[in-house]
């Protein structure tokens, strides 16, 4: 399978958004990215509900949305009436993991697991086989533009290996301080879907940032 790559709005200008989910539309892209804060589980506060509602009505691609919530299964129906097509919950956010992730499946949506930096992917054996996707953390989550964690490479790689022996149809995506420079490497150790937010809003040319993202492999 090609890689996918998916554009992070937390980037864009908020003060007028319809541009650049039009930017992104008509670029190469595969899924909108978007991060839900509420300042709690992070020290940020980022958009809502109305916002990801009103994503969706322009968005052309799925919208793969990534919760930074405290329990996040309290707005599972929520965010699928709202549009999200995939929904990532945290690790370490959620007690009873398991169920979060059959609702999500049970509401339509593809249901993945967020990893901090610091969490081990071996902590993933007893519950990959129940996830559409894994994203792997490369920055303390909570802010755009920070610098990507070296660790990450191996860690693609561990849960690469997880992923092969038990659930090959799992993803791996990784998002944070992914740049035109890492990403090739990050394909390499096993990553299928790259978030980018300040390499493709901060480019001169963020359709042609999008398409070189594209075409690493
Ligand atoms: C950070 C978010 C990321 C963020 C990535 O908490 O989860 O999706 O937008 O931004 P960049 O690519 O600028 O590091
Ligand atoms: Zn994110």
């Amino acid at each position: 399978m090609k890689h996918l790559v998916a554009p992070s709005l937390l980037s864009a200008d908020f003060s007028n958004l319809r541009p650049d989910i039009e930017m992104v539309n008509q670029s190469q892209a595969d899924w909108f990215h978007l991060d839900i804060m509420d300042g709690t589980f992070v020290p940020n506060i980022s958009f809502g509900l109305p916002v990801v509602k009103a994503i969706k009505k322009y968005a052309a691609m799925p919208l793969d949305v990534h919760l930074m919530i405290v329990q996040p299964e309290r707005y599972i129906m929520e965010f699928k009436e709202a549009g999200a097509n995939i929904l990532s919950v945290h690790y370490e956010a959620c007690t009873h993991l398991h169920r979060t992730l059959h609702t999500i499946r049970q509401q339509g949506m593809k249901a993945g697991i967020v990893l901090n930096p610091h969490t081990s992917v071996i902590l993933l054996d007893d519950i990959i086989s129940e996830a559409d996707l894994v994203l792997i953390m490369s920055v303390n989550p909570g802010y755009g533009g920070q610098q990507f964690i070296e660790n990450t490479y191996g860690k693609i790689g561990r849960l690469k290996e997880l992923v092969l022996r038990k659930n090959p149809d799992c993803l791996i995506e990784v998002d944070g301080g992914v740049t035109l420079d890492n990403a090739r490497m990050l394909l390499e150790a096993g990553a299928d879907v790259l978030v980018a937010g300040n390499t493709i809003f901060a480019a001169a040319d963020p359709i042609a940032t999008i398409l070189r993202l594209k075409n690493l492999s």
